[in-house]
């Protein structure tokens, strides 16, 4: 298992690129068994769940290549196996994703119902709920989701929301059902993450109807069929955020390639508040600090609010701000693995509930520490570039699931990361 050696402190400065979105790779994927035929998927990223998503979408019958510009094809003329298999999506929660598609194709599915979580408990029981009300019939069965529509869906008016507020994953499985289901669908409280909207776009373009894109209210009129498609997918908007905590917490100065403000508002307006400048140019984006880190209070929120998976990146980051600052997590309350770990480097946090408290520390100190998820190892990498000494970190698996060769890219812009195989 790969580990991270990372010496710090280091100051980053260069240009570093964004790659295309792994969450809106993910469900433009599944989209495609909505559409018989070869579909070419661009810009997607080289990552672990990649993979597993295109050994998902084999398994259920279709033909999957990653050609030498890197895009990938997807020939869904068969899909024959309507079978989302335990072995498969354990590995990578978002398989869900292809209920709705294979629903609204094959009039049934037998997708299995994910497992753990380390960032929390997280159910799907708003996917079965908006599908249900789309007139399918749905059991649990042997840990399987067994869903059957024999005479196709019809659609209807949903509310889609839940305790937590919208689900992204949960607006992708109905949205894509949708598109092929009688009559006309209204999701309320739909997600409208970027990603959410980039698959509408995708949607669209093989002929699907759609209204409302980028609102919480779609409204979808069902068509008989939907056609393959080419497209790109957007920039990655988390990964983005990443390495402006990275310039942020190096006092450095990055340029973005690709890095789309208008997606990260919420973001950017954090970072300027702690004295950050950040500024937009023609590929991307600027991002420079020369002042100490002031304080902020972080609130996670659905699209257009603060992102759940930027929140352990900026924890980081405000560990070495000038005093007390708030993080309260309210996508998922329970999200704070990377606590601990940070705090082995010195980090100064207080957990209550879904809030910690970060007192700001002079500076943070290298430590072996443990990747637990995505997001917590990317703040853990954060750190590690800012603290003295040199930090290990364990599990790197966990990174290599969204962010691609992480340290082919910080390490050209001032990082000193080192992988080896333990
Ligand atoms: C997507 O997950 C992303 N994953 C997550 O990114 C991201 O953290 C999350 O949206 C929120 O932005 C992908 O796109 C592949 P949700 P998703 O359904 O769709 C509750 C990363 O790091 N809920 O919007 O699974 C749920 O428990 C990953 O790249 C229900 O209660 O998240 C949570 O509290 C991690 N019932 C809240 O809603 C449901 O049926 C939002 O979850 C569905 C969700």
């Amino acid at each position: 298992m790969d580990v991270f050696e990372i010496t710090g402190p280091t100051r980053l400065e260069g240009t570093i690129k964004v790659n295309g979105s792994k969450n809106a790779s993910l469900p433009i994927m599944a989209a495609t068994i909505l559409a018989p035929g070869q579909s070419t998927i661009k810009n997607v990223p080289q990552l672990s769940d990649i993979s597993v998503c295109s050994e998902l979408l084999t398994a259920l019958g279709c033909k999957v290549n990653r050609d030498n510009n890197g895009d990938i094809s997807i020939d869904s003329t068969v899909v024959d196996n309507p079978v989302g298999d335990y072995e498969i999506v354990r590995k990578m929660r978002a398989s869900i994703c292809v209920l709705g598609p294979l629903l609204a194709r094959c009039g049934k599915a037998m997708v299995s119902m994910p497992g753990g979580c380390a960032i929390g408990y997280r159910p799907v029981d708003i996917h079965l709920r908006g599908l249900r009300e789309l007139g399918a019939q749905i059991r649990i069965d042997n840990g399987y989701i067994v869903a059957e529509a024999p005479k196709g869906l019809v659609g209807k008016e949903i509310f889609l929301g839940g305790p937590f507020g919208s689900t992204v994953l949960g607006t992708a499985n109905l949205l894509m059902a949708a598109t092929l289901a009688k009559g006309i669908t209204v999701i309320e409280s739909a997600a409208c993450e970027p990603e959410v909207t980039d698959l509408a776009n995708c949607l669209r373009k093989m002929g699907a109807k759609i209204k409302g894109t980028g609102s919480p209210r779609l409204v979808i009129k069902g068509v008989r069929q939907l056609k393959p498609v080419e497209y790109s997918v957007i920039p990655d908007r988390i990964e983005a955020g990443t390495f402006m905590a990275a310039a942020a917490i190096t006092a450095g100065q990055l340029h973005i390639e690709n890095g789309r403000l208008d997606d990260l508002m919420a973001v950017v307006d954090v970072l300027r508040n702690i004295g950050v400048t950040v500024d937009k140019n023609n590929n991307g984006c600027v991002v420079v600090r020369t002042e100490p880190v002031r304080t902020a209070q972080i609130t996670t929120q659905p699209y257009p609010g603060f992102p759940t998976d930027l929140q352990a990146q900026f924890m980081a980051l405000l560990s070495l701000a000038q005093g007390n600052s708030v993080v309260i997590e309210k996508v998922f309350p329970d999200r704070f693995m990377h606590v601990a770990e940070l705090s082995r480097m010195a980090a100064d946090l207080r957990k209550e509930g879904s809030t910690v408290i970060v007192s700001g520390v002079e500076k943070l100190k290298a430590a072996p520490v443990m990747a637990s998820d995505l997001r917590a190892s990317a703040a853990l990498v954060l750190a590690a570039l800012a603290a003295e000494g040199t930090t290990v970190i364990s599990r790197v698996y966990h990174i290599d699931r969204g962010y691609e060769q992480i340290e082919q890219k910080l390490n050209p812009v001032g990082a000193k990361i080192v992988r080896t195989n333990a």
